[in-house]
């Protein structure tokens, strides 16, 4: 098997549960066109070309369990195989479409180009007990770079004024200590004063340390601690739909705590959203601008501690930090 092909033997989580109910749903995946239904075996993910006249089968409806075409109402089932060709009289030919791996945990889709053994990964706080809700966004962007963005703390005080920062521009000392290994790089923050954006008062006490998380293949995590416990977290998971667009399908976590956990998860969502959308715009912004000649490669500056593990972890190599712990002091 190349290493290519091993790197697509993974899961990828690609939709919410809840955004397939009856409909057959289009997503890009690695640039090709997949329609995900519900099959009588579960969820199913089909190449969205009708082999017949190469109709999108995501337009067509699912019926009995099967979807079928708009244009002439070929069927074919969770697998890939046609079932019903109206008013043909006889054996049926075989016809297919390509199958792929489709499987849902936790109110989210994964799909997988091989056959992975493995369960998916989720999210950071996985068998904890916490409360979460469920996102999904859409970006103009490379994976490298939203990936990067949600863990860069140091854009927070001017994409994010007022939100996750205050809106002062006063610093504190903080120290930054990377590590890392196959697959992940992860940078802690300790030493944050309580942050004053709207975010952290609402949802937030005192805060002791701040993890950002990079994880094969496209992960980024982020976990906010205070003196109790875990404050809040979020895992997303980013995938490169075609050449300009990231999907991201994330969990955002909160501990339980009774009622005051459920209202903290409400306000959590919308809060976070704006956030999002924050972050889109400068994505945007810099993958619009990305096309024009010279340079289109962005400089590394001393504080953009993780890019070049990301990086690494994205080729499928070890990253820098797994030689050994660096630490930084940083205002932040
Ligand atoms: S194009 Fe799909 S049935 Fe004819
Ligand atoms: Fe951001």
């Amino acid at each position: 098997m190349s290493e290519r092909q091993k790197s697509k033997n993974h899961w990828q989580a690609v939709a919410l549960s809840a955004d397939i109910r009856g409909k057959p749903k289009r997503i890009l995946f690695d640039g090709a066109p997949l329609v995900l239904f519900r099959s009588a075996q579960g969820i199913a993910a089909l190449f969205d070309r009708c082999p017949h006249r190469l109709v999108e089968l995501s337009t067509g409806k699912v019926v009995g369990g099967e979807i079928e075409c708009p244009y002439h109402g070929w069927r074919y089932n969770g697998e890939g195989r046609c079932t019903a060709i109206p008013g043909h009289v006889g054996e049926m030919p075989h016809y297919r479409v390509r199958s792929f791996g489709a499987i849902e945990r936790d109110g989210v889709v994964f799909v997988s180009s091989g056959a992975p053994e493995s369960e998916p990964y989720l999210h950071c706080m996985q068998g904890k007990d916490i409360v979460v809700r469920r996102v999904r966004s859409s970006t103009q962007s490379k994976v490298i770079d939203a990936a990067e963005n949600i863990l860069d703390a140091t854009h927070t005080h001017f994409t994010h004024k007022g939100l996750l920062r205050g809106l002062s521009s006063k610093r504190h000392l903080v120290r930054v200590e990377v590590t890392g290994g196959e697959g992940w790089v992860e940078a802690c923050y300790t030493g944050e004063e309580r942050q004053q954006g709207l975010i952290s008062r609402l949802l937030e006490g005192e805060r002791t340390k701040t993890i950002g998380r990079f994880r094969h293949p496209g992960i980024a995590e982020l976990e906010y601690w205070g003196k109790g416990g875990l404050a809040l977290a979020t895992t997303f998971h980013l995938r490169q739909a075609d050449e300009r667009t990231v999907e991201g399908v994330g969990w955002l976590i909160g501990p339980r705590q009774g009622w005051l956990g459920e209202i903290k998860a409400l306000a959590f969502k919308p809060l976070f959203n704006i956030a999002l959308e924050q972050d889109r715009r400068v994505l945007k912004s810099a993958s619009d601008n990305a096309r024009f000649e010279t340079p289109a490669r962005p400089a590394i500056g001393p504080l953009d501690f993780l890019r070049r593990d990301i990086a690494a972890i994205m080729d499928g190599e070890m990253p820098a930090s797994a030689a050994g712990p660096r630490v930084h002091q940083i205002e932040l």
